[in-house]
């Protein structure tokens, strides 16, 4: 028993590792229930299918947001742009409750909080959850979303905060190609 424990954390510790190699956008899922506004940073964020268009989020259960979202009717997806790794930390444990809405412009949509400038947002109502291991993966219906500015995302790789460098975009894709490569 304790060997086969052992060999778990060995597992999890070069799982980890493998995994700050793989760069992710940041978002932070927000939601309302009857106590307030929420809001966490969260890397662990997909698109689910287009039919219908639907995301998934998956959250520890031994956060505080894990009981919120749980309550609530709907949330948003906040995709951060480059320049709002304040928004991110803040979101991702250094601030608590209501002080993390301190940071930022906020508003609302659908009754849900969406961060202004963030490059966009995804508000879903929520429809499924699943539990595995630590986490729950919730899947959320999409029912609203809002873009700003240009693309240019904030990127968390290898346990730091980057962006795209400035030429690392190609030219865009016509919408058929995209059709064809992202055939979700
Ligand atoms: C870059 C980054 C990505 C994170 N991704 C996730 C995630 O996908 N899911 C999750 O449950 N926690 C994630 N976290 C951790 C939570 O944001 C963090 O534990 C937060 O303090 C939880 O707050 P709460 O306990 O008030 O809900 C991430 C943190 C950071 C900084």
């Amino acid at each position: 028993m304790q060997a086969s424990i052992a060999r778990n954390d060995d597992l999890a510790a070069e799982t980890r590792r493998a995994l700050r190699r793989l760069a992710s956008a940041v978002a932070v899922v927000t939601c309302r229930d009857a106590a307030g506004r929420h809001a966490m940073t969260a890397t662990a964020v997909s698109a689910m299918s287009m039919q219908p268009p639907s995301m998934i989020v998956c959250v520890n259960r031994a956060n505080a947001f894990h009981a919120a979202i749980g309550r609530a009717q709907a949330f948003a997806i906040n995709i951060l742009h480059r320049e709002q790794q304040r928004i991110s930390v803040g979101c991702g444990g250094s601030l608590r409750g209501e002080d993390r809405f301190g940071v930022g412009a906020w508003d609302e949509a659908r009754g849900v909080p969406v961060l202004v400038d963030a490059q966009a947002h995804i508000v879903c109502a929520r429809d499924e959850q699943f539990d595995y291991g630590s986490h729950t993966i919730f899947v959320g219906r999409v029912i609203t979303v809002g873009t700003s500015g240009t693309v240019d995302p904030l990127v968390y790789v290898d346990g730091r905060y980057t962006g795209l460098p400035g030429d690392a975009l190609p030219a865009p894709l016509s919408e058929i190609d995209l059709l064809y490569q992202f055939a979700l």
